[in-house]
């Protein structure tokens, strides 16, 4: 076909056009979507229990990061922080409205951490970036979708420094730690929920590190108390009742647990208590191991988490990428580093 000598500038014309217009159109939107990034991003987050005593010490240093984040950077951060209270149900519901409203990213605790695929499912087909923490999704989850993240603490290293202060305890003082003097340490275990990481890894390494360091162990008693002081406690009454100063050595897979035990050796109005371990260094375990009744426990760092959860989720939020902000990264997970804690060091 013969062109139009017309043709020969009408067409890159029209072009020029197009271009100018598709640029432009870009930029505007560009330029708009970030003003409104730099002035308000909404940040949804779901606990599987408000009343969970570590996690309420995560939304604390939380929300305290989101109100100097806020006064430093000069952005509006909408928080909104829901109760999960231990059903999947009620949390599947709270994560369908963040993705319904628009919410730029969502800070998941699982109440069931093996239903996360359900979420992230979601999650991408609305495009938002999920961040998850404290109860760790299943790897193949995790892989389901780039834009989802884990924050944590590796249970095997809680684990094996509890063991450690187990294995300090007994070095520095023997007889008064295995008190009928067998050579070897009978202990009960108080565990977290199962099916929960924290528990079953952390039951696992604190016995092995004993083991690993040449002492032998007999065990006495397990059983779940849900990470709560008033189940362990009454567990424990029971334990006080059946081994009596059989045991020698009390494991908890935290800090809630093991106040639990001591409040029944309280209650039982025995002063002689066992070695008592915990995991957290919450503030009420830290007075407990200021009072010496119990013996140690672990640093799960809440303040450590909680920022690397605001910044991957900040990134996210903002559209960058995470990786920049947080050097932590190590794939799309962060484990924040644990310290064992004893009378020795406590902070003051
Ligand atoms: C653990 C913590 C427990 C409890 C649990 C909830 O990491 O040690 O105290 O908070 O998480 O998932």
């Amino acid at each position: 076909m013969k062109k139009h000598p017309l043709m020969a500038f009408v067409l890159p014309l029209a072009a020029a056009v197009c271009l100018c217009a598709l640029t432009n159109g870009c930029a505007l939107q560009t330029s708009s979507e970030s003003e409104s990034h730099m002035r308000q991003i909404k940040i949804g987050m779901t606990l599987y229990r408000q009343d969970d005593t570590f996690i309420s010490t995560i939304q604390k240093n939380f929300e305290a990061i989101v109100k100097n984040r806020e006064a430093s950077e000069n952005v509006k951060i909408i928080v909104n922080i829901l109760d999960g209270k231990g059903n999947q149900g009620v949390q599947n519901d709270q994560v369908d409205k963040f993705l319904s409203q628009g919410y730029d990213v969502i800070c998941v605790n699982e109440v069931d951490r093996t239903a996360a695929s359900v979420i992230i499912d979601k999650a991408k087909s609305a495009d938002i970036p999920v961040v998850f923490f404290n109860r760790e999704p299943v790897e193949e989850d995790l892989q389901r979708w780039e834009k989802v993240y884990y924050v944590g603490s590796d249970a095997r290293e809680a684990g094996q420094m509890q063991g450690q202060v187990v294995v300090r305890a007994y070095q520095s003082s023997p007889q008064a730690v295995d008190r009928n003097g067998d050579g070897r340490l009978q202990y009960v275990m108080l565990e977290g929920e199962q099916g929960h990481q924290d528990a079953l890894i952390r039951t696992e390494y604190s016995v092995k590190e004993v083991t690993n360091a040449g002492v032998e162990v007999e065990k006495l008693a397990n059983e779940t108390a849900n990470w709560q002081r008033s189940q362990a406690s009454a567990i424990m009454s029971r334990w006080i009742e059946d081994l009596g100063d059989r045991i020698e050595v009390i494991f908890c897979n935290n800090d809630d647990m093991a106040l639990g035990a001591i409040d029944a050796y309280s209650a039982a109005e025995l002063d002689q208590l066992p070695v008592i371990v915990g995991i957290d260094a919450t503030p009420p375990a830290l007075e407990a191991i200021r009072d010496r009744t119990l013996t140690g426990s672990v640093l799960n760092d809440s303040k450590g988490q909680a920022e690397a959860i605001f910044n991957i989720a900040y990134a996210l939020a903002t559209g960058s990428d995470p990786k920049e902000s947080v050097p932590e990264l190590d794939g799309r997970y962060v484990w924040v580093p644990q310290k064992i804690v004893t009378f020795a060091n406590l902070p003051s």
